[in-house]
């Protein structure tokens, strides 16, 4: 995968389109890429970042095809392993080259990859360095998602090498060149599942970008950004506190008691206003979940009492959603039981690391009937005033 973004800089990274899982949790329909950027100074040639270790000779070929007989500096804006895995193999086929990298990097570089002597020198946040007739400058944004990571801006060219962030799970071997209805899904997904628990880190350094003027985005994964204000506008709507009159309602059901209450609440919040996201826990990867819980007010977790308790399934979601931590504002339960069980004491304790209100949740036993129906136009209609103070 080789491609001349602009004269002298290349992409020189590798696509994985068939690569299944991510972190072996997020499920990657269209695979991914590892991201890596050759630049070629008039002096000095510096290499962005490496890639997957099971792609190292992708990315030497790559480097040997463009006839690259010495790099000078690799600079490691992550040292995460899909990005840093393959250093060791750059660095036997090319000796001479130094590691840059923020200070915390450097630690985490030795451990994670297990240098005996690494030849790392430590960049300063927004030290800058020559290629001669090209400018490098290093910028700290520590937590997207990693505490040790940074940014390196191109100054002529005004190409920001964003690694992490702004990246796209999605496979692909024209990074120029990309579905604009896919990235917006993938952008929005990778967000939802890298992200989000630090959108709040990322809100606050957001204004550092400010200072910079980018024709380009070139992040770590998936296609670059060649009008970049459209994933930074994103982004900034992503990370503010504001959430949207949406409600997810996602569910799990074994009997369709739990289904029918969940489509009958879908149904009364859509009469009054709310546009609501309706997922089959059973039917749906929990990453498509994700994309919806970004933006939502209220978030609903339909389950049925399985032996004692929630759901496997219903608990795997809840896990995921309270481990990324959204802005949702609002939660509450639906559910349906045959002979007891706890399901709202058991879900209300996992989301005790998410800021949300919850209201009175509906759990019945067995079919809903016309009371329980009742309880539920209760909610939409306490869901609904909820939302009109958004
Ligand atoms: Fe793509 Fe955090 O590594």
């Amino acid at each position: 995968m080789i491609q001349e973004l602009k004269k002298n800089i290349f992409s020189v990274g590798a696509n994985h389109p068939d690569r299944k899982y991510f972190d072996s949790l997020f499920y990657l329909p269209e695979g991914t890429t590892y991201n890596s950027y050759l630049i070629k100074g008039k002096t000095k040639t510096a290499l962005i970042d490496t890639v997957e270790p099971s792609k190292a000779q992708v990315l030497l070929k790559n480097l040997q095809k463009l006839k690259i007989k010495k790099i000078d500096y690799v600079i490691a804006n992550h040292a995460e392993q899909d990005h840093s895995g393959s250093l060791p193999m750059v660095l036997k086929k090319y000796p001479e080259a130094t590691i840059l990298c923020s200070d915390k990097c450097a630690g985490m570089l030795m451990e994670l990859i297990g240098f005996n002597k690494p030849k790392i020198r430590i960049v300063k946040d927004h030290e800058k360095i020559s290629l001669g007739d090209k400018t490098l400058e290093f910028i700290y944004f520590p937590w997207v998602h990693w505490p040790e990571t940074m940014l390196t801006y191109l100054h002529e060219d005004k190409i920001l090498f964003s690694c992490d962030l702004f990246g796209s799970h999605l496979g692909t071997d024209n990074l120029l060149k990309s579905n604009k209805k896919k990235l917006d899904y993938f952008s929005k997904q990778y967000f939802a599942q890298i992200m989000m628990p630090y959108r709040n880190i990322i809100k606050n350094n957001f204004p550092i970008l400010k200072n910079y003027k980018f024709a380009m985005i070139a992040p770590s994964h998936g296609p670059i950004y060649t009008k970049p204000d459209t994933i930074i506008k994103k982004y900034l709507e992503w990370v503010s506190g504001k959430a949207k009159n949406i409600a997810v309602i996602a569910y799990v059901s074994m009997h369709n008691s739990t289904q029918n209450m969940a489509e009958y609440l879908a149904k009364r919040l859509e009469k009054k206003g709310v546009s609501v996201h309706l997922h089959d826990i059973s039917e749906v990867d929990v990453g498509e979940i994700m994309i919806d819980v970004v933006d939502a007010a209220t978030l609903i977790i339909g389950t049925p009492c399985y032996l004692a308790g929630i759901h496997p399934k219903a608990m795997y979601t809840i896990y995921n959603i309270a481990a990324l931590r959204p802005k949702t504002k609002y939660f509450s339960v639906l559910g349906s039981y045959g002979w007891g069980g706890k399901i709202t004491d058991e879900i209300i304790p996992m989301f005790k690391g998410v800021k949300m209100e919850l209201l009175p949740p509906v759990v019945i036993k067995g079919m809903p009937r016309e009371k329980d129906f009742k309880q539920l136009d209760e909610l939409a209609n306490s869901i609904a005033e909820k939302h009109k103070k958004l």
